[in-house]
Formats: C-alpha cells, structure tokens, sequence
C-alpha cells in the first residue's frame, strides 16, 4: 500500500495562508512554492508531498484520488459538481464572503436582470431560492467592470474589504455565503490511508 499523502494546493492566497498552517504541523517544502514554476514539491516529511494546482482543480484531484486531501475554497467546493469528498475541517484562512453586487443606483430594465459571475452554479442555486428569474453570464473574472460597461447588471463575486466594488461605483447588496478555505479528503483515501490521514487532521484541528 503506498503511504504517501499528496496534499493538493492552489497557488496565491491560499497557498500563501496554508504553508504557515502547514509549517506550524512541522511540514515544511524543500522549495518555496511561491516563487518555483514547478508543480510538486516534496517536503522534509518524506510521507508527505504538495501540489500545486488551479484552485478550481482541487476537488477534481481529490475527489479521484490523484491527491489524497486538499485545501479549497468553500466557494469552489459549492460549485463543484461530486460527491467523493470528506470536508474535514474549515480552516478558518482566506476568509471572505460571496455577495450579490450592482451599481450605487438603480436603473429601470425592461427585460430579465443579467446577473455576471464564475459562479453560475450557486448563482442559479440563490436566485431560484427566490423565485426569481435572470440570465446568468458567465465571466472568469473581474466581474466588477460588467456593470459598469452595461454587459451585466448585477455581479455574484467575492467579497473581502470591499475596496473592488468601492473603486468601481458598485454596493453589495446581500450577501450569498460566508467563505473560507476548507481541508478536503479523499474519501477511499480517508479510509485506505487512516494511519497517516487521520493525525493529520487531529494535529490541524488542535492548531487552528
Ligand atoms: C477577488 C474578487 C474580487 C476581489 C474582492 O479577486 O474576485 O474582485 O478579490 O476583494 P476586495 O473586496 O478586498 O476588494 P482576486 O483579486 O482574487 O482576482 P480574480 O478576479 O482573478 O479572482
């Protein structure tokens, strides 16, 4: 049985938050991840090796079993489409929330609100909670300048000091979900690899 853990990470915030996590458990990579182009990264725990890939990827990973456990945002994991996934543990890193944004003013349409966002799963999911009806347009980012360029009316975004929606003339108008990153696992792995999973998890639990 092979007892390696491979841990699946996305670069940038996350990453940035999850190696002092990872280094408090006494984990520490060879290379620093953040400056290195490669993919995977050993550490001094020779049980134990990351991989570093986009942040909508990981449950993919994890779910199948190409990496054992993970770190995700709640907002992935809630547009992700699987079931093969434990969500062990809320990290308590990368917080921030995902909101319903538009313009300071309100402009009168004659038509269905169009609603701009990379999350067009729990987009769907909120405005069908409300009985309400929009189209929904896809974007891979800076959903802020839709509104202001007439492409959309309304944004599903993420949330932290608010500074992006200030600097474009929008307001947050409810918000959808708090987010923050979360552990995932594998869950053949949870049970094939309990030896190594499980104080893993227990050591994270007693730093967090
Ligand atoms: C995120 C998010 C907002 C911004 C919110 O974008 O999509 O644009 O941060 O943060 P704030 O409320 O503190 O201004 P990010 O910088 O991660 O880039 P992205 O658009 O590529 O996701």
């Amino acid at each position: 049985m092979n007892e390696n853990l491979t841990i699946a990470i996305s670069k940038g915030r996350i990453l940035e938050q999850s190696l002092p996590l990872l280094a408090q458990l006494g984990i520490q990579t060879q290379e620093d991840p953040n400056s290195s182009r490669k993919l995977v990264f050993t550490t001094n725990d020779t049980n134990i090796r990351l991989i570093i890939i986009r942040a909508t990827d990981v449950p993919t990973y994890v779910e199948y079993g190409a990496a054992d456990m993970g770190i995700a945002g709640k907002d992935v994991l809630m547009e992700y489409d699987g079931d093969g996934l434990y969500e062990p543990l809320d990290l308590g890193i990368c917080r921030c929330r995902l909101s319903l944004a538009g313009p300071g003013q309100t402009r009168v349409i004659n038509r269905r609100p169009r609603v701009a966002t990379k999350y067009l799963r729990t987009t769907r999911d909120y405005f069908a909670s409300q009985g309400k009806q929009v189209d929904i347009i896809k974007l891979y980012g800076s959903m802020e300048l839709a509104p202001v360029l007439g492409l959309a009316d309304l944004i599903v975004d993420l949330v932290e000091s608010g500074n992006t929606l200030k600097a474009n003339g929008m307001v947050e108008l409810e918000k959808i979900a708090d987010i923050s990153s979360r552990l995932v696992v594998n869950k053949a792995a949870m049970k094939m690899k309990q030896a190594l999973i499980k104080p893993f998890i227990s050591r994270l639990a007693a730093i967090l």
